[in-house]
């Protein structure tokens, strides 16, 4: 029988690990009776189920009812239970939450508190960014925002700063500790899925009902996780998370920083992977757009075999992609400055919300002149797409708006964008085409964002 072993609120537990895609929600509720983590969406978007999960990277909510027993291993997770202190003292979060009055029915106040006393462990202090993943029907954000002011800044009390960064164990079942043992193990198991964070398996678990077959956890191979920069690149690893990749990026990638910031919420943030991201294929996944408009080269290995290719040729079609059986994302490298990136989200929410249309520009000049341009899209076909048309239009003219809109017409050429609950393929078509307006604007100086320009 295989174990997964963890702390539970400051006790460690072992659970029989032979059905590793138990939830951690389902399994708190059903059988350890700890109903205070609650089941809202049952998909990672509203945050009722936050825990707080403690590991050698430092303390992080997730969502418990997309996060996999297998996933815990060796970590420390805190419910809303375990927030009280040893006498019963109420966690600061939770008084403040009374205090200015932020609960109403109540049915989300856990997973708040939870988000709340994470930010306040963490130091957090952009309260609408970390709360971003958590919906509240009732009672309005502005008290629960107070309630987060009157925390910022203070001490997470000795119990909850008590939880461990490795709690010991034996080896964590179904997960390679390197990429090397994960490459051997693979390429004997061709059929296996591999589960990264979680956040797109874990749905084919809770929505789709899915029995997945054999399965392998890689949030053991350390090694996949690191982001290192070499000479004028940046090599992330498959197995980083874009919170730690949006931490990375921030200064060198602003825009692209900027974009990860909008990509889910912080709960999903802390588990979703760029190798995650790369390789389900969606159409309308963020960073393969940004990515491709910075010309990263993708780096894939089956056994011992490794090959790599511009990220772009990976998309083959609608969720296909060149990617061999036994074989897996191992990283993406992009260069270390792009100085002419911008990447713009549309969304019917501004946070926690799926692209309509992620449009990613790098069109470079020289003495007003196109010398080179790299525009990639999510949203306007079935894989995410450069638009070689419009590129072509602009690369050796002038940079001036008659060239932009002759570009713009070329949109038609390049995409035939489908009609969903999201936009329309005439809303897509017209936004790509304003994104690059914008784009060009931006360049020139001008205020292009909404919450740039001021009455
Ligand atoms: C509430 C919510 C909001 C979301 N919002 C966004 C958003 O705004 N933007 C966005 O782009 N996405 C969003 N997503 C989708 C999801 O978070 C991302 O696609 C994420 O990057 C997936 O990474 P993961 O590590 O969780 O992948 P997993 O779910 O673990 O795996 C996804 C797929 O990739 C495969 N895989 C994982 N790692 C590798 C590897 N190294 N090599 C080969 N195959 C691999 C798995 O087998 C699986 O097929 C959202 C998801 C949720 C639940
Ligand atoms: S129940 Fe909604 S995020 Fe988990
Ligand atoms: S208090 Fe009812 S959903 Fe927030």
């Amino acid at each position: 029988m295989t174990t997964i072993a963890f702390l539970l609120n400051g006790t460690p537990v072992r659970v029989s690990g032979d059905n590793p895609t138990r939830t951690l929600l389902d399994w708190l509720r059903e059988e350890r009776g700890l109903t205070g983590t609650k089941e809202g969406c049952n998909e990672g978007d509203c945050g009722a189920c936050t825990v707080m999960v403690t590991d050698d990277a430092g303390t992080r909510a997730l969502n418990s009812c997309i996060l996999l027993l297998p996933q815990l291993h060796g970590r420390a997770v805190r419910t809303v239970e375990g927030l009280t202190g040893p006498k019963g003292e109420m966690h600061p979060v939770q008084t403040a939450m009374v205090e200015k009055h932020g609960s109403q029915c109540g049915f989300c106040t856990p997973g708040f508190v939870m988000s709340l006393a994470v930010a306040q462990k963490t130091g957090a202090v952009d309260h609408d960014d970390y709360l971003a993943g958590n919906l509240c029907r009732c009672t309005g954000y502005a008290p629960i925002i107070r309630a987060a002011e009157a925390v910022a800044g203070t001490e997470a009390p000795g119990w909850v700063n008590d939880d461990p960064g490795k709690v010991r164990g034996e080896r964590a079942p179904y997960a390679p500790s390197s990429s090397d043992e994960l490459a051997a193990w693979y390429e004997g198991h061709p059929d296996a899925v591999l589960i990264a964070g979680a956040t797109d398996v874990g749905l084919w678990v809770t929505k789709e009902l899915r029995d997945l077959p054999e399965v392998a956890f890689l949030h053991a191979c350390t090694d996949l996780q690191r982001i290192e920069r070499t000479g004028d690149s940046i090599r992330i690893g498959a197995g980083a998370t874009i919170a730690a990749l949006r931490k990375a990026v921030a200064e060198t990638h602003p825009t692209f920083a900027e974009l990860l910031r909008r990509f889910a919420s912080e709960q999903v943030r802390g588990a979703a992977t760029i190798g995650g991201n790369i390789a389900n294929g969606s159409p309308i996944g963020d960073a393969p757009p940004a990515l491709i408009a910075m010309g990263a080269t993708l780096h894939l290995r089956k056994g011992d075999t490794r090959r790599e290719m511009p990220l772009e040729d990976f998309f083959i079609d609608y969720r296909k992609q060149d990617r061999a059986k036994g074989e897996f994302v191992e990283a993406v490298t992009i260069s270390a400055s792009v100085p002419d990136l911008a990447c713009y989200k549309l969304s019917k929410r501004f946070d926690q919300d799926i692209s309509a249309v992620c449009g990613c520009f790098n069109v470079t000049r020289e003495a007003g002149v196109v010398t080179a341009a790299r525009i990639a899209f999510g949203g306007m076909a079935g894989t995410p797409k450069r638009a070689a048309a419009v590129e072509a239009v602009l690369v050796g003219q002038p940079w001036t708006v008659a060239t932009v809109e002759a570009a713009v017409a070329a949109f038609a050429q390049d995409f035939t964008p489908m009609s969903d609950m999201r936009a329309s393929a005439a809303y897509r078509l017209e936004a790509a085409g304003n994104m690059l307006l914008r784009y060009f604007h931006a360049t020139e100086g001008r205020a292009v964002s909404v919450l740039e320009v001021s009455a």
